[in-house]
């Protein structure tokens, strides 16, 4: 990861974009070309859906879910984002819960807008030139004035599709009709929830990856990186 000792301004890739859409692959793979932290904010979700599972609540209990997004920070998400347990559907069901309680969702906003302003480095007390941040609302509310905003969609089947092999790769017994059921389910909540709606910025660029492999959605994101007049000259 590229670090500086400079204060100069992050520039901020924020991509937005519903459940097995891609977002997730292709935002690791731009902060690695460009040397950029990179931020999955829907595992901080999922972390306080992990913590509200593990100590015993429903994720529908707003009041433990408030609690357990205040608990968060640095010293104890970050170790979280690792746990495999993070990855389980059961947690990305509590998240999509814990998620639309406007209390929780402002407990993590300065954290992500922090990582996004100060971008961690590769080494202690340094910051890396920009940040790509990853969710469903990052370039709506986290950080609208990010100068590259994408939005990463495929259609619903596809995606279903998609994270129906993701689980059997991992040795999960799966049934398309009922990955493709939660799939709707999970798309609707995260649509028409009252505050941060999952929805393009007006300036985002579609990106729709459902005849795209990694590859072509990634070449393509990059050229539009690019075109971005604030892109910076040293990259
Ligand atoms: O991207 P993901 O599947 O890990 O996200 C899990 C849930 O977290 C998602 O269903 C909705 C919520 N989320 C959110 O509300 N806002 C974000 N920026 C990221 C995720």
């Amino acid at each position: 990861m590229t670090t500086l000792m400079t204060s100069s301004p992050s520039f901020i890739v924020a991509i937005d974009g519903p459940a097995a859409s891609g977002k997730g692959t292709l935002a690791r793979r731009l902060a690695a070309t460009l040397g950029f932290a990179h931020l999955d904010t829907g595992a901080l979700y999922r972390a306080v859906g992990l913590s509200l599972l593990r100590a015993g609540h429903a994720p529908e209990d707003g009041a433990a879910a408030i609690a357990a997004a205040r608990g968060l920070d640095a010293a104890t998400v970050l170790p979280l984002m690792n746990d495999p347990a993070l990855r389980q559907d059961v947690v990305a069901v509590a998240a999509s819960k814990v998620s639309v309680v406007p209390e929780v969702r402002a407990a993590l906003l300065d954290f992500q807008r922090d990582f996004a302003n100060h971008p961690p480095g590769g080494a202690p007390g340094t910051v890396s030139r920009g940040a790509v941040l990853d969710g469903r609302d990052v370039g709506t509310v986290v950080c609208p004035q990010a100068p590259a905003k994408l939005f990463v969609t495929a259609d619903v089947e596809v995606r279903a599709r998609r994270r129906l092999s993701e689980l059997r790769n991992t040795g999960a017994e799966a049934i398309y009709d009922a990955v493709l059921e939660d799939m709707k389910v999970r798309d609707a909540r995260d649509s028409q929830r009252a505050v941060a709606p999952l929805k393009p910025a007006v300036d985002a660029f579609l990106l729709d990856t459902s005849m795209m492999d990694a590859d072509q959605a990634f070449i393509a994101a990059m050229d539009f990186i690019r075109s971005r007049p604030a892109f910076p000259d040293f990259l």
